[in-house]
């Protein structure tokens, strides 16, 4: 397993750009928006990872939720599984609590479903399957 990417929620994903890009010298190489997730993400490698820069797209999106309640800061970490609905029901199985039971379509073809902050020490846990694998 490896950490795919780290969630950092923004107001505004130019702007966070600012310091992700232009200060410290990451490199966006990904924009798109989430139709599902309501949220526009910028995807900037980082040695075998990525920072994910999110912004919400409406105002009923997690996204602006998380905002409303501590102001952007990092939002979840995701953990690339090889067999995503294998990690489900295995976690499902060990009494873990799921946001979500079946995957999602989530950034790049991507398959998501995340894991309840509840059962990971108050860390919301994405969990990705790349389509490329
Ligand atoms: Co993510």
């Amino acid at each position: 397993m490896k950490i795919d990417h780290i969630g950092i929620a923004t107001k505004g994903i130019d702007d966070a750009l600012k310091f992700w890009a232009d200060a410290l010298g990451l490199e966006n190489v990904h924009t798109e928006v989430v139709e599902d997730q309501k949220v526009r993400v910028a995807m900037l490698p980082i040695g075998e990872s990525r920072i994910e820069l999110l912004e919400p797209t409406s105002n009923d999106s997690p996204i602006s939720k998380f905002l409303e309640k501590r102001g952007g800061g990092i939002h979840h970490i995701a953990v690339e599984v090889e067999d995503i609905r294998a990690a489900l029901t295995n976690l499902k199985e060990k009494g873990m609590r799921l946001i979500d039971e079946t995957p999602r379509l989530g950034a790049e073809g991507c398959l998501v479903a995340f894991v309840h902050p509840s059962s990971a020490n108050g860390v919301l846990l994405e969990l990705v399957q790349s389509i490329k694998t």
